[in-house]
């Protein structure tokens, strides 16, 4: 049986990701793939437990390390009990957010920086990473003003963070796509839903 595939989705708040993952999982099963869709923080029993320590409450719960390190444990078992079991089963997985979030927003957003979340990666996943990520990308004003628009202004504790800890987050996705541009894709996220999951597909084309 062939391996299956690991694409996961990124991006800042309020650039559509929702919808997109929708859109994309339904176009991939449209061409006949046996896809699971995920998320995270969350994607299996144990990482969804502590996906509510992550998004609730006060927004000074956890230090920048504490954050970062329940990021990192919440995926380890998200890796070993979802993920790895089904691309060794064949399946493909899409993911909304993966490592790259935990680079962009604790390694970025928080100032960690992104080495300190590698080496959390390295250990609790073995560095497992995608075959393919995709960063939906909108100028910052654009990319706030749909989140608003969402949520009626309300977020979760790390969503309702600032405009300065989003636009690092945003440089933080920027960063890793320079570093990685064969794993990594800037997707645009400006125009119609059509559009974009039209973007998002054709920057899969060329995956081995
Ligand atoms: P979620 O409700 O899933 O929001 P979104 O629609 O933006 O994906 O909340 C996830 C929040 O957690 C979001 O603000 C991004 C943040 N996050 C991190 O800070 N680090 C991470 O590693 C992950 C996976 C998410």
């Amino acid at each position: 049986m062939s391996r299956g595939r690991f694409i996961t989705l990124e991006g800042g708040e309020g650039v559509g990701k929702s919808t997109q993952l929708r859109e994309l999982a339904a176009a991939l099963r449209g061409r006949g793939i046996n896809l699971v869709t995920t998320r995270e923080p969350g994607g299996s029993p144990g990482a969804e437990a502590i996906r509510g320590l992550l998004l609730t409450g006060d927004e000074g719960r956890w230090s920048p390390r504490a954050e970062a390190l329940l990021f990192a444990a919440a995926r380890a078992d998200h890796v070993e009990q979802t993920i790895r079991p089904a691309i060794d089963a064949g399946q493909w997985v899409l993911s909304d957010r993966f490592v790259d979030s935990s680079i962009a927003y604790q390694g970025g957003g928080l100032g960690l920086g992104g080495e300190a979340i590698r080496a959390l990666h390295r250990f609790g996943s073995e560095d497992f990473l995608p075959d393919r990520t995709l960063v939906l990308t909108l100028g910052e004003a654009e990319g706030r003003g749909r989140a608003e628009e969402r949520d009626g202004g309300a977020s979760d504790r790390i969503g309702g963070r600032d405009a300065g800890f989003h636009r690092a987050v945003d440089e933080g996705f920027q960063r890793i796509a320079a570093e990685e541009p064969e794993r990594v894709r800037l997707i645009d996220a400006s125009g119609s839903e059509t559009e974009v999951t039209a973007r998002l597909l054709a920057a899969l084309d060329d995956l081995p």
